[in-house]
This record gives structure tokens, C-alpha cells and sequence, in this order.
């Protein structure tokens, strides 16, 4: 069934989708590969629209998908397909462009990370409207991490204490992300980064291991069990 989005929420999530896939290997973008017989954008999409104040949503596709991901997502919720550009950040930008008139909040969340709860989504939008400018899920560090310098000869011990693991969607306000997409950045960074380099305080709230990126196989599997357990 087609979900309906909510047109007085205040909410608009872009969604990059545009990526190869190339460390889950040889196949299809990433965002098509199947997931317990569904493309993981699918997925993604469908948790995204049933979160209660998402008022648009637009994909970044493959340049070569456009066409095939309209049609996988009409039956799925409304949403704006745009093609992606040759990294995230051009995705990203090409999405933010698309955006309609009305939502004061933009997230921006990896197609990648498909089993993401609604929960999260409205937790992120929550803190945005609650007054943050910025606002991303994190996780603790659970390993050790050191420092590695020449001939994998370890430097020091890194405290993890201070460290985060950071998720998606990442929530703005939308004079926020527009400003900092303006400037832009270098490649890597990711969109709180762009922010960051603005001089905007960004804040964290409470992640999800369901917000998992799939990155390689190991994950694509864990992903299966996850859903095939209820998730
Ligand atoms: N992405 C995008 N446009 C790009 C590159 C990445 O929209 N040019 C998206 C991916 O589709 C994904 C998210 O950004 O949803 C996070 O990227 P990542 O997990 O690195 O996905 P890929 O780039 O597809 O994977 P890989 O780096 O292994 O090729
Ligand atoms: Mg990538």
C-alpha cells in the first residue's frame, strides 16, 4: 500500500542513493541490491514514510536509475527522484534543490542505513524543532581504538570516552544546510562537517543499532537477521 506522507508536517528528507556499492561488491548501485527481496532504498523509503512529520522525500538516484527507482517507489510513498551526482555531498546537493516550499527542517539520511526506525527520524526532527541547528544520532565506541603509524606500529591509545559513532539522518535547519551546502567542503565530509565548518554548533542525540550502514557483506547479512527477527 502507498503510504501518504503528512502535508502539514514540517520535515523534508533527502535521501542520497546515487552511491556504487562497490565495498558490498560486483552488483547492482547499492540502493537497488536486494534485502530479504527488496531493494534497500525500499526499505529505507518505507521507514522514513511512516514517520509522522516527514512532509517530502527525495532520492538521489543513480544517473541510470532514475526512470527504474520512480517506478520501484511509486507503490511505495510520493517522492522526488532526482539523479545523484559523483559523491555523496553532490547527491545531497542535488536533493536539498529539489526540496518544495514549506518544511523548516531538513534530515538528510543514507539509503544505506535502510532499516532505520521512524522513531529515529521523528527524535532527530524533534531535537531540530525543539531548537537545535544541527542535530545527529551517535552511538558510543565500543572497541578500543589506537592510533596507527608506519608499519602498523601503534602510536598511542585513543580515549573513546570522547569519541562518537555517528549515524544518519542528520537533522538541519534548513537556512542551515543550504548555507553550508553553498560553501561546501572537501569529499569526506559529511553533512554535520559541513556544518561544523560554518561555525554552527552541532548536537547529538541518542542512536540506533537498527541504523546500521550496510557497507559490506557482513552487514547485509546482519541486516537479514535483523528484519527476519522482527526488526
Ligand atoms: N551516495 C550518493 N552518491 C554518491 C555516493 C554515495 O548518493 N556519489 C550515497 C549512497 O548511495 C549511500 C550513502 O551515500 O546511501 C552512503 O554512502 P556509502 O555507504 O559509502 O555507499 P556507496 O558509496 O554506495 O558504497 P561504496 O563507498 O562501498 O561504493
Ligand atoms: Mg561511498
Amino acid at each position: 500500500m502507498t503510504a501518504q506522507l503528512n502535508p502539514r508536517g514540517d520535515v523534508a528528507v533527502l535521501v542520497p542513493a546515487a552511491g556504487a556499492g562497490v565495498r558490498l561488491g560486483p552488483g547492482r548501485p547499492k540502493a537497488l541490491r536486494l534485502l530479504a527481496g527488496e531493494p534497500l532504498l525500499v526499505h529505507a523509503v518505507r521507514r522514513l514514510a511512516a514517520a509522522a512529520s516527514v512532509h517530502t522525500i527525495v532520492v538521489a538516484a543513480p544517473p541510470a536509475e532514475v526512470a527504474a527507482v520512480r517506478g520501484l517507489l511509486a507503490p511505495v510513498a510520493p517522492v522526488i527522484v532526482v539523479p545523484g551526482g559523483g559523491e555523496r555531498q553532490a547527491s545531497v546537493a542535488a536533493a536539498l534543490a529539489a526540496v518544495p516550499d514549506g518544511p523548516t527542517i531538513v534530515l538528510v539520511h543514507d539509503a544505506a542505513r535502510a532499516l532505520t526506525p521512524p522513531e529515529l527520524v521523528e527524535s532527530v526532527a524533534a531535537a531540530v524543532r525543539g531548537g537545535r541547528d544541527a542535530v545527529i544520532p551517535v552511538l558510543p565506541v565500543v572497541d578500543t581504538i589506537k592510533e596507527v603509524g608506519a608499519g602498523e606500529v601503534v602510536l598511542g591509545t585513543v580515549d573513546r570516552s570522547a569519541l562518537r559513532a555517528v549515524q544518519t539522518p542528520q537533522g538541519f535547519r534548513r537556512a542551515v544546510l543550504a548555507a553550508a551546502h553553498a560553501v561546501g567542503g572537501d569529499a569526506l565530509t559529511d553533512d554535520a562537517g559541513l556544518v561544523e565548518k560554518q561555525g554552527v554548533a552541532v548536537s547529538c542525540v541518542p542512536g540506533s543499532e537498527y541504523a546500521l550502514k550496510i557497507t559490506r557483506p557482513f552487514d547485509l547479512a546482519l541486516a537479514e537477521h535483523l528484519l527476519a527477527a522482527g526488526g
